[in-house]
């Protein structure tokens, strides 16, 4: 691919700089750097996109003969969506990669498996990817590729479009020693995170502090850069620092998505005034005079499930602080609870809450009406998508259906009895009437 053709998608880099002509801004550095660039060497054979398909006991689309068709379903399949940007017809989520030492080349996967969603079908850089099997594609990818069987010890996802970020973390750094050489055995930390749903980029500009428990200073950059504690080493690490300075100032450019469907706006302004008097205090104000109070809200007061909260063990956290991770913006030591994030793009990010148990703005603003068990949709097309109580159209399981007993074999099927999915909690909307909490719903449209 020339550095050319890609300029011509994202942006010449020099277009925006307005000061220093011939200076590609730190966004841009950083937005070229995230979407053309991989940093882990190649982990599977380039081959495997194609011979992955052998695997699946079904007439897949021919890669050679069909090969728009061939990525639909092998999309579909994985849950990842197509790149908006060049990325060598492989879909968001997937790079290209070449190993320094040997020049050999093959296929990793990136930032976007997680952070690179779609809605209505339209893929978008930022928004957390709901569909993703993460589990699924690895187990695939390693036995297609002739692999042993691939192994982690912990709980990737159980259904899709929630993913363990947190107990990856914590068993790499476990591997390391402060100065980042490796340990022979593991720090026995003890902690148990729980798979999570993908919080959306767009929302952290406005964050002092950030993560689901807002335990981590937003500014710090090398806390993007724990995914790589696989293979780099210090010199390394210090090396990529500036480019994922560069990356996170990218990441704060990212607005969310407009609202694409008519809103009634007498209704929205009503939900307006309730949503100032009962929801402002913990998520802010929006509109002219812009306010986020940034607060973390104790879990007995939040209510919502509290394994997420409750993982990282102080063990965990005062050997991370101990390494060049935390020594420049250590991760706060106290466990408070759940940050109340900023609401932008609400509603583009069902489902909802830090473990994507609720399926809709409706029935979070009602916690009586959350379902326990229920089949996310197959995509993210319009046609499963609720205008009406914002969010995705599940299929609701009896907890005896055939269905929901095959829920270990099924990811699409959400199980909230699971560790860390509990769906309670957040029961500031239970007060409001129907119709109040219409307006609500209907001002949530338009942040
Ligand atoms: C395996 C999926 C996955 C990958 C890959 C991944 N992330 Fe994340 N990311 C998550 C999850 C899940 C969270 C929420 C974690 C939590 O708080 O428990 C998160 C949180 C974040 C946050 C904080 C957002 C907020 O509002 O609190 C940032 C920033 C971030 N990731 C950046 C990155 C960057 C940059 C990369 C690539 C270098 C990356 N992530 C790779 C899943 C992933
Ligand atoms: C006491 C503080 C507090 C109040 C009051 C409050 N919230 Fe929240 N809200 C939170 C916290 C904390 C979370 C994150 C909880 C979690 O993920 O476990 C949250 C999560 C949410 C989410 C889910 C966001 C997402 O991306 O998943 C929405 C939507 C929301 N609140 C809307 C509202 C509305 C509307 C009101 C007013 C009726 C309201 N909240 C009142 C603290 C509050």
């Amino acid at each position: 691919m020339g550095v050319f053709s890609l300029w011509v998608v994202l942006g010449s880099p020099f277009a925006h700089a307005d000061s220093d002509a011939d200076k590609p801004s730190a966004v841009d550095r950083g937005r070229q750097a995230l979407t053309s660039r991989s940093f882990l060497k190649p982990e599977w054979s380039l081959e495997i996109y194609e011979k992955v398909a052998e695997l699946w006991g079904e007439d897949a689309p021919d890669p050679e003969a069909d090969p728009e068709g061939y990525a639909l379903a092998f999309a579909r399949r994985y849950g990842l969506h197509p790149a908006p940007f060049p990325n060598d017809n492989l879909p968001m989520g997937l790079k290209r990669s070449t190993d320094p030492s040997t020049g050999r080349q093959g296929l990793q996967v990136d930032c976007l498996v997680c952070h690179g969603g779609s809605i209505g079908g339209q893929s978008f850089v930022g928004l957390g990817n709901s569909q993703l099997d993460m589990i699924g594609l690895y187990q695939d990818f390693f036995q297609a590729d002739g692999r042993p069987i691939f192994f982690t010890g912990f709980t990737v996802n159980t259904v899709r479009g929630a993913v363990n970020a947190g107990q990856m973390a914590a068993v790499l750094i476990s591997l390391r020693k402060p100065d980042l050489s490796r340990r022979l055995f593991p720090v026995l930390h003890g902690s148990k995170f729980p798979e999570t749903d993908v919080p959306a980029w767009w929302n952290i500009k406005y964050k002092d502090t950030t993560y689901y428990d807002g335990r981590t200073d937003a500014r710090s950059v090398r806390s993007n850069m724990q995914f790589m504690l696989g293979e780099k080493t210090r010199e390394q690490f210090e090396e990529l620092e500036p480019t994922f300075a560069d990356i996170l100032a990218y990441l704060n450019s990212i607005e969310a998505p407009e609202y694409p469907f008519p809103i009634d706006s007498e209704l929205a302004s009503r939900g307006r005034s309730i949503f100032q008097n009962q929801c402002a205090k913990c998520h802010g104000s929006y509109g002219d005079e812009p306010s986020y109070p940034n607060l973390i809200i104790e879990l007995d007061r939040i209510g919502t499930d509290p394994a997420r909260a409750l993982a990282p063990s102080d063990l965990l956290v005062s050997h991370y602080n101990s390494t060049w991770f935390g020594e420049e913006s250590p991760v706060d030591e106290v466990m408070t609870g759940y940050q109340a994030p900023p609401l932008e793009g609400v509603w583009a990010t069902a489902p909802y809450l830090h473990n994507g148990s609720v399926p809709t703005l409706d029935h979070l603003l009602d916690s009586s009406s959350r379902p326990d068990r229920f089949r996310r949709p197959p995509s993210t097309d319009f046609k499963h998508y609720d205008t009406d109580r914002v969010g995705w159209r599940v299929e609701v399981l009896d907890p005896v259906s055939p269905e929901a007993a095959n829920r270990d074999q099924d990811r699409s099927i959400f199980d909230a009895s699971r560790y860390g999915l509990g769906n309670q909690g957040h029961t500031f909307g239970d007060g409001l009437s129907p119709s109040e909490r219409r307006a609500v719903i209907e001002y949530l449209k338009t942040l």
